[in-house]
């Protein structure tokens, strides 16, 4: 028998204005998309933007259904149309906010299970790391140097 263990680290910033300006301004266009979110049942409003190596911006907010599960979480709506557009594209860096509407949202709020899943796909595929962001409302801000903190012992193609 033996343990193993996996090591996932985070840099946290006090708040946005500490992030370098590139990036500040990734996460304000993460914010202003996310007002702009369909979240009529839960109130809690997601933004993500994605910055490309093409220097496109994509961004995406949550998009809910009478039918809950046929909603689609703001990562996934950012991550899979710039996939779509941009299939050559590289993601540099996601920012990722939400906010509700009830209450003030001040932690982090970090990738569901599937997002995380899928912003992993996209991490294997360009070979590249993807620097994810992610703050509530207000408050500190989490960055990851890559989505292999946010899941370790993943699961991906070699298993297949
Ligand atoms: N949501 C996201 O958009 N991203 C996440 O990573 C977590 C959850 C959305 C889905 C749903 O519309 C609402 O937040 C409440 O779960």
């Amino acid at each position: 028998m033996k343990e193993i263990s996996i090591t996932s680290s985070f840099i946290v910033f006090d708040s946005l204005n500490e992030l370098s300006k590139d990036v500040q301004d990734l996460m304000n266009q993460a914010i202003e998309i996310r007002k702009k979110a369909y979240a009529p049942y839960s109130q809690f409003r997601v933004g993500a933007a994605l910055l490309l190596d093409n220097g496109k911006i994509v961004l995406g907010s949550n998009q809910e259904n009478a039918a809950y599960p046929s909603g689609l979480c703001a990562e996934r709506t950012a991550i899979f149309y710039a996939g779509s557009m941009y299939p050559e594209a590289k993601i540099l860096k996601i920012a990722i906010t939400a906010a509700s509407d009830t209450n003030q949202t001040k932690a982090p709020i970090p990738p569901c299970g599937s997002c995380r899943q899928s912003i992993a796909e996209y991490e294997i595929k360009q070979d590249t790391p993807i620097e994810i962001y992610f703050m509530g409302e207000i408050g500190e801000v989490y960055k990851s140097t890559s989505l292999k903190n946010l899941l370790p012992f993943m699961f991906d193609k070699k298993f297949l």
